[in-house]
């Protein structure tokens, strides 16, 4: 018996079946995500598909920090496990989950021409569709327009104006007593989030992606430094020290409650932001991340998830039948309305009723079609310790424990060793 069973997911509200009746209804079991609005999304998603099946889902949540739920699955998929059919997975995840999936390319009738090639690309290991992508993601700057209005502030282009412009208005916040505001929060937490973050912040200064699409390890560079040494002087200056310990939702918490001037989050945060009850509902702009200095580049991660079937399940084609339905167009242009999650269907970017909903698909397309990928797909199964070895090693950078110099030079050594038989 494997310790790790089904028990260990979280179990949250129960499977939905409208159309019960029949005495052939199967239950198809999901983990999805319950960032923000996730998990309520796809307990609605998941209820649409039974009533036009008659079969059952089961919506089985899962811990919000994706370098949690991945030992979670690879806990599960090792053991061989049949009690997740669908798994939500990653867009850095395929090359080391592949062997667990079955191919999908068989069930979805030629509908992933439809969803950008790059992301279907990115899912296909060895000739094998591991996985349909659900949502694209890209790292984006939210700001509050009211404040940079307030104080006579522009929208940063550069990660240095960002810096002087939260110092300023968080300076003249706290003068009017606002003592809990702070200029700039993100994801520090020493997690999947953290590498997202940081690549952005190196890639903008033109320091490369970590690995390069070669395989060479790159990081160890002057740029790559000079990102590091700006950002550890954010902590405890224009972001709160305990940002090392936060993950998307933390740095939503402290944003949406009008604590902040900046925050880098994905797109997901705008209809919490906009939503009825958000303190700063109507005050939030979003633009691309800010270029390092005036010779760098916009540069957001690309992230995003995908939908996999499991080898282990036990009815792979009707899973695979809930995945061509969650994957499909009516449903990813429901989620960009209600949870402005960014569709993998080029086509939503050009629908009406999505522009109106989340303006900023439209003016920053680009960056969400040339994210900036992390080094997943050349390291393949060691991608895992790959992000691993850079986040620990930034969050050394920013907790104060190494200089940029140290913690790059070591993080150089470490994942040269780890390609030494090849990625
Ligand atoms: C978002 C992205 C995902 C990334 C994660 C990191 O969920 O879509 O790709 O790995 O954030 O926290």
């Amino acid at each position: 018996m494997s310790r790790f069973t089904i028990k260990h997911l979280m179990f949250g509200g129960a499977a939905v079946c409208l159309l019960a009746g029949g005495l052939h209804a199967k239950t198809v079991t999901i983990s999805c995500g319950a960032v923000g609005a996730e998990r309520q999304l796809c307990e609605e998603g998941t209820r649409l598909w039974s009533e036009k099946t008659g079969h059952d889902v089961q919506v089985v949540s899962t811990p919000n920090s994706a370098t949690e739920r991945l030992s979670l699955y690879q806990q599960l998929l090792a053991a061989q496990s049949g009690d997740v059919d669908v798994f939500q997975i990653d867009v850095v995840w395929p090359g080391m989950l592949a062997n667990h999936m079955i191919d999908l390319s068989e069930y979805t009738e030629g509908t992933e021409s439809d969803h950008f090639q790059p992301l279907i690309r990115n899912n296909t290991v060895d000739g094998k569709l591991v996985a349909m992508p659900w949502f694209t993601d890209a790292g984006v700057l939210y700001y509050r327009k009211d404040l940079l209005e307030k104080y006579g502030q522009s929208v940063p282009e550069t990660w240095e104006q960002l810096t002087t412009t939260a110092e300023t208005v968080m300076a003249a916040e706290r003068e009017a007593g606002q003592d809990k505001f702070w200029g700039f929060v993100w994801q520090g937490r020493a997690y999947e989030g953290l590498t997202c973050d940081a690549l952005e912040w190196v890639a903008s200064y033109n320091g490369g992606t970590i690995v390069n699409a070669e395989g060479d390890v790159t990081i160890n560079n002057p740029q790559a430094r000079k990102a590091l040494a700006l950002a550890s002087e954010w902590i405890g200056t224009i972001s709160p020290q305990s940002v090392l310990n936060y993950t998307e939702e933390e740095a939503r918490g402290v944003f949406q409650s009008g604590n902040a001037l900046f925050m880098r989050n994905w797109p997901y945060a705008w209809s919490l932001a906009q939503s009825d009850d958000s303190p700063v509902k109507g005050k939030v702009g979003v633009v691309a991340l800010p270029r390092g200095g005036e010779n760098g580049r916009h540069a957001g991660t690309l992230g995003g998830w995908q939908l996999a079937v499991s080898k282990y399940s036990d009815d792979a084609p009707l899973a695979a039948d809930l995945v061509r339905y969650l994957t499909s167009y009516e449903e990813q242009k429901r989620r960009a309305i209600q949870g402005s999650y960014n569709p993998t269907i080029p086509a939503l970017y050009k629908d009406d009723e999505v522009l109106a909903a989340v303006p900023f698909f439209g003016e920053l397309f680009e960056t969400f079609k040339n994210g900036v990928p992390r080094p997943s797909s050349v390291t393949g199964e060691k991608y895992g310790r790959v992000s691993n070895a850079f986040f620990n090693s930034v969050h050394d950078v920013l907790s104060g424990d190494a200089n940029p110099e140290q913690a790059l030079s070591g993080l150089e050594r470490d994942l040269r060793r780890l390609s030494r038989r090849g990625w």
